[in-house]
């Protein structure tokens, strides 16, 4: 916005703003803006200022997930999303944004964000809720089992032990796990990246898709592989040594 204001100086947005120019240079004037940042109400404005630089253009994804995958929205409620964009998540680049958390969006705004991403990007019947596995983990995951399941269903392109392979990247490298939380994984395990070409649940093993246990698991596998940094604590499920 200031930008904008600068570029356009005063002469070219009197007509626009007839009252817009009081203001002496280096002062914003009260009304030179059309809407106060707390007045956007409009998803496509809000997104693209809030999400897009790490969700991508029009949700398809970029150094975070695609939030237009039908099978995401199909596994995460609108009580989820909500909650994860008023309060960021600890310890990975989400950032909180209702002010209550120290962000600048209002909840109105951030209302408007968690049902337009649903209103735009969800399908009908994207995947078949009975069979998928759940958002959150039902049960304790078991790192060893993890470890079976990491060898039938991700070695193939994440290569052996998860130090990448031709078909996929490493991901138990401490620069991505450090930055990623457990249900970060999850999800990606469940939904896949299909705008990279990473399959979801049912895909790794055509015809085998994985179970509810397998995937909290495999979680487990990944999270354990998480090296200690003493100046970053991480959540007790994570505090085992090895
Ligand atoms: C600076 C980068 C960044 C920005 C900006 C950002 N996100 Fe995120 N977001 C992330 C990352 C990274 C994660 C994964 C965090 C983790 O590991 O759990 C994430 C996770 C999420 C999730 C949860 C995914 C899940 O696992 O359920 C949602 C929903 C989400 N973001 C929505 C948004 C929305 C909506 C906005 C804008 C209001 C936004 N994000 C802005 C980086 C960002
Ligand atoms: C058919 C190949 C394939 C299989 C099988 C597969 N992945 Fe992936 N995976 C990919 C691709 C491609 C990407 C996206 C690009 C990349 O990071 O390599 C990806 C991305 C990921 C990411 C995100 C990496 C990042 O940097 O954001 C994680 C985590 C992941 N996969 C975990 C798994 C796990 C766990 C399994 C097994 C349950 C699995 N994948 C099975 C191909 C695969």
């Amino acid at each position: 916005m200031n930008a904008f204001r600068h570029i356009g100086g005063c002469a070219a947005l009197v007509a626009m703003l007839a009252a817009g120019c009081a203001a002496p240079h280096g002062q914003p004037a009260l009304d030179s803006e059309v809407l106060a940042p707390k007045q956007v109400m409009a998803f496509d404005v809000l997104y693209s200022e809030n999400c897009a630089g790490c969700h991508g253009t029009d949700g398809r994804g970029g150094a975070a997930i695609a939030l237009a995958n039908p099978v995401y929205l199909s596994i995460a409620d609108d009580a989820v999303i909500r909650k994860v964009i008023a309060n960021g998540v600890k310890g990975t680049a989400m950032p909180p944004f209702a002010e209550s958390a120290g962000g600048m969006l209002t909840d109105a705004q951030i209302d408007v964000i968690t049902k337009e991403i649903r209103t735009r990007w969800s399908k009908q019947g994207a995947v078949d809720a009975a069979t998928a596995p759940s958002y959150a983990p039902k049960s304790a995951g078991d790192a060893r089992r993890g470890e079976v399941a990491y060898g039938a269903y991700c070695e193939s392109c994440h290569g052996p032990g998860g130090s990448g392979g031709k078909k996929g990247s490493a991901i138990t490298n401490d620069s991505f796990l450090a930055l990623v939380s457990d249900q970060g994984l999850r999800t990606i395990v469940i939904t896949g990246r299909p705008e990279l070409g990473a399959p979801d649940w049912r895909g790794d093993v055509p015809g085998k898709p994985m179970s509810e246990q397998e995937v909290t698991d495999v979680v487990a596998w990944l999270a354990s592989q998480r090296v200690q940094d003493p100046g970053k604590p991480y959540a007790a499920s994570n505090n085992t040594q090895h």
